[in-house]
């Protein structure tokens, strides 16, 4: 099978790509290394084909996609950081982006996955979220919320080609997917408290703590991915992918701390004081995963112990 991924060389891309080689794909990422590295792909230098390139230009698109017969679409700009520091060009990759790689694969009639996001259920306080649950967000001028009003519009164009032009899309909404290669550098929680607590250095923790989530590995990601790309049965459709075992942040830094026998203190930093303006937390995002367990048999191997210990060991370099 030839494989197409956008975002290859990104935490999630780089994984897929892991996985498609080991099972004897041929796969070609694109990528403009904005978010990625070529550190997170170095393994595979001359295992796949590297595009360095943006997803908004449509020849380079058609032409990367079109000898594949599977497209994962993993490209995006994400991290909280990301997308409070520069929002315009965060909406103009996740959009427009987004519709250049569904476009050309309509076009091209390929197989594709896209990745959303449960950001799209924005604020909802409805817990578990099932796919049909509600999206309820703040208004634009806070601009967090332009990562899940863009990742929305992102999974109604493809909808709208599943449904006018028969485009084979399956659309992931992964909830918080962490493991090794995941960059602190954006605003992910687990690799900035797991390098904090190797460094012995203070874990801050923004607002109160008493925030939750709940982690899924990216391994388990990966393969709930590839399972659903090779299902016709998943075409048209929207599955969560999300793990089990919802964590306060608090729990989090505890369990990191207790985990890499760390000697470090938990701070707290106010909101505003971490963020610039714009920000807006969720109290809990919690997923429902049913639909997927139903459809494929999926559910998430690791705990949150064997995902922390994962990530310990990357960055301790073993
Ligand atoms: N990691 C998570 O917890 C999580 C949660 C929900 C959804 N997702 C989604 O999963 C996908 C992969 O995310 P990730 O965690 O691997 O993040 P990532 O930042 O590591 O990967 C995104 C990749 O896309 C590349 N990219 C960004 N803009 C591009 C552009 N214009 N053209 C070409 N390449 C571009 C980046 O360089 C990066 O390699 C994204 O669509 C993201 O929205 C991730």
């Amino acid at each position: 099978m030839r494989v197409f991924i956008t975002g290859g060389a990104g935490f999630i891309g780089s994984h897929l790509a892991d996985a498609l080689v080991a099972r004897g794909d041929a796969v070609t990422i694109l990528d403009n290394m904005s978010t990625g590295s070529q550190s997170n792909i170095a393994h595979l230098a001359g295992k796949i084909e590297i595009i360095t390139g943006d997803i908004r230009d449509a020849t380079t698109v058609e032409k990367a996609m079109a000898s594949a017969d599977l497209v994962l679409h993993m490209a995006a700009a994400l991290g909280v950081n990301t997308i409070l520091e520069s929002p315009i060009e965060s909406v103009s990759t996740n959009f427009t982006g987004s519709e250049v790689v569904l476009q050309a694969a309509t076009k091209l009639n390929k197989r594709i996955i896209i990745a959303s996001t449960s950001e799209v259920y924005g604020k909802n306080p409805k817990q578990p979220l099932n796919e049909l649950d509600d999206r309820v967000v703040g208004t634009p001028q806070k601009i967090r919320w332009t990562y899940s009003d863009a990742k929305a519009l992102e999974e109604a164009i493809a909808h709208a080609l599943f449904l006018t032009k028969g485009l084979k899309v399956t659309t992931v909404r992964l909830f918080n997917t962490v493991g090794p290669r995941q960059t602190g550098r954006y605003g992910m929680v687990v690799p900035r408290f797991v390098q904090s607590a190797l460094a012995g250095q203070p874990i801050t923790i923004y607002g109160d703590g008493t925030q939750s989530r709940v982690f899924c590995h990216v391994d388990d990601a990966v393969k709930a991915i590839l399972i659903l790309a090779g299902d016709d049965k998943a075409i048209g459709e929207v599955y969560n992918i999300g793990g089990v075992g919802e964590t306060t942040i608090k729990q989090l830094a505890e369990k990191i701390i207790e985990r890499t026998k760390s000697t470090s203190a938990i701070t707290y930093t106010a909101y505003d004081d971490a963020y610039p303006a714009g920000y807006e937390d969720m109290q809990r995002r919690v997923p429902d995963t049913t639909k997927i367990k139903n459809a494929i048999g999926w559910s998430p191997a690791h705990t949150l112990d064997s995902i922390i210990d994962d990530v310990a060991t990357e960055f301790l370099g073993n």
